[in-house]
Parts: structure tokens; sequence; C-alpha cells
């Protein structure tokens, strides 16, 4: 079904920018996302535009995401997620290097292109190489009449709504929605308890409450942005789960504000990058209330040790006094919290790239979608 868009997706209303319109429509956007597509009494998902029955998710073997940039990110958030839920060995890559290194393509594995606009050159180029090739290539795609849509023919529609602003926002959390539902519909044809689906559908349906309270924080994430104004570079970082956020937040960073960024797994920091932490660098550290969190918290200890500021996007308790600055997440399933924390690190860019008088729809050099390539 092609959703049409009404005018008002079009004008701002009360908000200073597109980017900061579409971030709250992300409350509105992941319930629409969900609709209809959570089975209580089966719990599980259900996806028909996949086209895939029981004994087809059975035969997967390894579920692989391509995309280019946000959308890469959520398929690296996605390719988690599906290992946690259904144990299928998954990863992402992004589109463009996929095409280009003559991929082996394995007849047992599905092949997922995700993608806002369904235009992206290098995208769409990687769904025709993998075509050629035989493979199974779903879409995960918000623009349903896009060519990436066409050329899939089956796949799951983000139903985000127009997204205008160059930075993803209501199209990335659409995403990582998605790929929970599809963890979900993986899962449960193999070993995923009725239980956890339970919980994890459970958790689905308060997303879009605790997005609304991620968001009402916006005034405490710029009054923190204004106390690192100097800061010139940043990392950011997180281990497992909290990595693609890490490279997804740097990302956001970067487009809208120009600030030098770079994300790291945070257990590589030792290895090379801790040489650079100084007081004038800060560290965006991305913190699960999970298992991880002994380890993520030695990490910020480390930073500490030598002098780096410490900015923590985290749905845990930490220890007081351990970080500078905390911006907290609501807690709830564990495989959700990169959604959460992304959204706050999208405020975080946003409210960096305002302070420094930056026009944050319209970000230098860059385009909404990368048409050529
Ligand atoms: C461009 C945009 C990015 C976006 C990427 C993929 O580079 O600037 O924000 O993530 O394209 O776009 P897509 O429409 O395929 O999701």
């Amino acid at each position: 079904t092609v959703i049409e868009a009404p005018e008002e997706d079009y004008e701002l209303g009360e908000h200073s920018d597109f980017m900061h319109k579409e971030m709250h429509e992300q409350v509105e956007a992941v319930d629409r996302c969900t609709r209809g597509r959570l089975d209580d009494a089966a719990a599980t998902a259900r996806l028909d535009g996949l086209r895939l029955e029981p004994r087809d998710c059975r035969k997967i073997q390894r579920v692989t995401f391509v995309g280019c940039g946000s959308a890469y990110y959520a398929g690296q958030i996605g390719a988690n997620l599906v290992e946690e839920l259904a144990r299928i060995p998954a990863d992402a890559e992004p589109a463009s290097e996929f095409r280009y290194r003559n991929p082996i393509v394995d007849p047992d594995t599905l092949y997922v292109a995700v993608s806002q606009s369904g235009e992206t050159h290098d995208t769409l180029a990687a769904v025709r190489e993998l075509q050629r090739k035989g493979a199974t290539v779903v879409g995960a795609v918000n623009n349903a009449s896009s060519s990436i849509a066409r050329a899939c023919g089956a796949g799951v529609f983000l139903h985000a709504g127009p997204e205008v602003s160059v930075a993803a926002t209501k199209s990335f959390t659409t995403m990582v929605v998605a790929f929970a539902l599809m963890g979900l519909k993986l899962g449960r044809v193999r070993d995923l308890p009725a239980a956890r689906a339970e919980r994890l559908i459970g958790a689905l349906r308060q997303l879009p409450g605790q997005i609304e309270t991620v968001l009402k924080q916006e005034d405490h994430i710029t009054a923190i942005v204004r106390r690192y104004r100097d800061a010139r570079h940043l990392f950011y970082v997180g281990r497992v789960r909290g990595w693609p956020v890490a490279r997804e937040g740097a990302q956001k960073l970067k487009e809208i504000s120009y600030l030098h960024a770079e994300a790291y797994q945070a257990g590589e920091l030792k290895h090379g990058p801790l040489a650079l932490i100084t007081p004038q660098m800060p560290t965006v550290a991305v913190i699960p209330d999970d298992d991880l969190l002994p380890r993520n918290i030695s990490t910020v200890e480390e930073i500490k040790a030598r002098g780096g500021p410490v900015i923590a996007v985290t749905s845990a308790d930490l220890p007081a006094g351990l970080c500078d600055e905390v911006i907290r997440v609501p807690s709830g399933e564990p495989q959700l919290d990169p959604l959460l924390s992304s959204v706050a690190l999208q405020v975080f860019a946003w409210a960096w790239a305002k302070e420094l008088g930056r026009e944050v729809d319209r970000p230098r050099n860059l385009a909404k979608s990368v048409t050529v390539e």
C-alpha cells in the first residue's frame, strides 16, 4: 500500500526546522510501523510483505543487511537483533563496498536492502548484483513506489512518513523497529521462547511513550552541549549493542554540526585512540543496561584516568560521579536500548548544530538521496 503524504508533512508548524519536526514525529512513526504487525496470540510479528512462509524462514542460514549511511548502521543494529532473537548468524555491510568486492552470494542467505528513499544508487546496484546471482533479497524501504522497493518485490515498509531533513531520524528508528519485528518472526519459527517474545512485543508497544521521554530532555541536552562548546573533536564509544549506536551518533554529529566525531568499539580504545584523550576531547559513551555494564564502566574509568570528559547515554544506574554528564534513556528490554539511545544522540547532534548556527536540514556537501555512483 502506498500512503499518500498529507500536505502538513511538508510544513514546519511549531518547529524551527524539519529535523526537529521529524525527531518528534518518531513517536507516531514507530507506532505506525508496528501497527497490525504484532500478533499477541502467537507471540510473533506479522510481516506478510516479506513473503516468507515458516518453511522458508527455517531455511535461512544467514541474514545480511546492505545499505548506506544511516541505513547501514540501522542494518548493523538489525544484524544484532536477528542474531540475538533468532540465533541466525547476521551481519551488515555498506552497499557501496558490497557490490565492488564480487560478493560470494549464498542461496541460503536472506539479504535485506535497507533504504529510506529506495533510490540510493549503491544500494540499488547491490540489489541488482544479488539478484543476478540468484539471491533472495527483500527490502526495508520507506518509499513504497521507489526503485529498490520495486526491484525487491517483497519486503517490509517502514511507514515513517515523508522525511525532508537530510539527516535520517524517523526512517532510522522505524528501520530498527522493522528489524526487531524480523528478529521476532525468524526467532519464533526457531527457538525464541513465547515468553521472551511476549516481553519484546510489550516493549515495542512502550516505545512511543519512551521516545517522548527522551525528546523531553532537549533542554538538558542543550545545556550539556553548551558546556563543551569549544570541543572540536569527540569520540563515541560503545560495545556490541552500543557500537552501531555510537557509529550512527558520530555520523549525525559530523553531518549536521561539522565537528569531527569518531566512533570506536569501547574495547579498541586502549589499542591506539586512548593517546588522543585530553580534557579537550569529550567522549560520548553509549552504555545500555545489559550484561556488559561492568565492562563499560571500566571503559569510562580508563578515559577519566586520562583526563577526558565523559558524556554517558545510558539506561543504567551508573555510580554517582562516574561520568561528567548523563543523558538518561528509559530502561526496558535491552534489545531495544539502541533505538532509544539513538534518539538521544539525534537530539545531541541537533542541539550542537543549532548551538553552532548550522543549517541543520541542508548540511553542506550532502544530499538526502544519493542517486549517482
Ligand atoms: C545519504 C543521506 C544519508 C542516508 C543515506 C542512505 O547519504 O545523506 O542520511 O543515510 O543517503 O539513504 P537511503 O535513502 O538509502 O536510506
